[in-house]
């Protein structure tokens, strides 16, 4: 569970989580059960991610997969058990009300469930070999990486009681920075190097995945990008507090090399 948690990511999801409580003006330490549970989700979600009967992968964040590391019932373990714990965490940690912290828990489920990661998980591994219209692909994104990541907007807006119009801005930039987050990893997969990203390039082509690149082209792919990242921004109008922090990010999600 350490080997795959403690080293060599981005974290770009709980700084999502602490620059939208810069832009509601909330304590930032009010927001640390919410950045590690979703952090441990997403761990969790890369060492499924990686097993022999979904990518196969095994290189990431430049070391052997977890399952390569050690073996395969151990990863899967050890998956099960960073789940659990990331609900163990946010129900159990800070200071939100009870209340609050239901609210919270019902959302990660949510974003990470049938309906959101692991449903998004499925239409990725029933896509394997298929051509998708771009409506599918979109949805199929929206769901595997995109849902986790609204929630790095709107768990904040809940612990923050923000009213529903800051809310739906703060949401609407989460679903177009996540959106944009795995069309830009897309894009990395046939651009990106190895030992920058820390994991295998071309690996979607290998499988032979639909992803952005293969159904639209690399080109209208960046140009999509660039505007799921000005639409993001856009969003951002309403926001009580300091957006500078998210609007930095969106940019990073759009032009990382890694
Ligand atoms: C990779 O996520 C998997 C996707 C959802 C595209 P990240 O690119 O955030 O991976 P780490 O956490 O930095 O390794
Ligand atoms: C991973 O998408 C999405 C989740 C883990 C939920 P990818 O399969 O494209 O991620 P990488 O490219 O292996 O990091
Ligand atoms: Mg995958
Ligand atoms: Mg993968
Ligand atoms: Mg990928």
């Amino acid at each position: 569970m350490r080997y795959a948690t403690l080293d060599g990511g981005k974290r770009v999801r709980p700084a999502l989580v602490y620059a939208s409580g810069e832009a509601l003006g909330v304590d930032q330490q009010q927001l640390d059960p919410l950045a590690a549970a979703i952090e441990i989700i997403h761990a969790y979600s890369l060492i499924h991610d990686d097993l022999p009967a979904m990518d196969d992968d095994d290189l990431r964040r430049g070391r052997p997969t977890t399952h390569r590391a050690f073996d395969e019932a151990t990863a899967i373990l050890a998956g099960d058990a960073l789940q659990a714990l990331a609900f163990e965490v946010l129900g159990s940690h800070g200071s939100a009300l009870p209340e609050v912290r239901l609210k919270l828990v019902t959302a990660l489920a949510r974003a990470c469930g049938s309906m959101g990661m692991a449903g998004g998980q499925v239409l990725d591994l029933d896509a394997v070999g298929k051509t998708l219209q771009l409506e599918q692909l979109e949805t199929m994104h929206r769901l595997k990486t995109g849902a986790l990541i609204e929630l790095c907007l709107a768990g904040p807006a809940i612990v923050a009681g923000a009213p529903g119009p800051v809310e739906h801005s703060l949401r609407e930039y989460g679903a177009c920075v996540g959106l944009a987050f795995q069309v830009h990893d897309d894009i990395l997969d046939v651009v990106g190097k190895k030992e920058t990203m820390g994991k295998q390039s071309l690996a979607d082509q290998k499988l032979d995945k639909p992803t952005f690149p293969s159904i639209i082209g690399l080109d209208a792919s960046i140009q999509r990008a660039g505007a799921l990242r000005d639409q993001a921004v856009a969003a951002l109008d309403c926001c009580p507090g300091d957006p500078s922090a998210l609007i930095y990010l969106a940019d990073y999600v759009v032009s990382r090399d890694r």
